[in-house]
């Protein structure tokens, strides 16, 4: 499945706040809180939902709700930055966590934890991670959403670099990818170029 850019004149203008090296922590996590909102609501764009009765204060009328719960999964811990504005959007939805880190020296992803909601076969479940890199985190964070029985799972990111959407199409080729930008390349640190320098050290002020 091709990613999907979500392109929109707001997110457009906070990208280049995120991007920023001046952006301190205050400009830059408002920025990125402002594009996961409007991101969510292109995320959640064919989320079914299902008609059901209510009543106004003037009339009975038609309601509409969600058909399945919703699950956002951030990866720890960049992907909380996604997490604050994607459920201010779906404040109903559970939240479950994967820790993982990326191994300096192999630059492979090393799970340190993981903690889902009983439900999660039967919802639509998002997964969170700001930088698709080299895809090798959010690859094995998915295979663990399925082995844990997940089977509606999309993948929603800030900036993705083109190795990376190729090894998570390859991967998981029936998942949606959604994006606010496509990058030009990774470096040889495995950062995305122009990218944002570490999202999650930008995001938590630990630079
Ligand atoms: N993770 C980041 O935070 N930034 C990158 O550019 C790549 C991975």
């Amino acid at each position: 499945m091709p990613a999907h850019v979500v392109d929109h004149p707001i997110i457009r203008t906070r990208l280049s706040a995120v991007r920023s090296q001046g952006a301190g922590t205050a400009e830059f996590r408002a920025a990125m809180q402002d594009i996961s909102r409007i991101m969510c609501a292109d995320v959640c764009r064919d989320l079914e939902t299902e008609p059901y009765d209510i009543q106004t204060p003037v009339a009975a009328a038609t309601g509409h709700q969600l058909v399945r719960p919703v699950v956002l999964v951030p990866i720890l811990r960049a992907g909380l930055g996604l997490l604050d504005g994607f459920s201010q959007i779906l404040s109903e939805a559970a939240v479950g966590h994967i820790g993982m880190y990326r191994d300096e020296e192999t630059l492979e992803p090393k799970s340190y934890y993981s903690n889902m909601p009983d439900h999660l076969s039967e919802s639509d479940v998002i997964l969170l991670d700001p930088m698709l890199a080299t895809g090798s985190s959010s690859i094995e964070a998915a295979h663990q959403l399925k082995s844990q029985g997940a089977t509606r799972i999309c993948f929603a990111c800030l900036i993705a670099a083109p190795e990376g959407i190729a090894a998570f199409e390859a991967a998981h080729p029936e998942m949606a990818i959604f994006t606010a930008a496509i990058d030009e390349k990774l470096n040889d640190k495995a950062y995305i170029v122009p990218g944002l320098g570490d999202a999650g050290d930008r995001y938590f002020g630990t630079d």
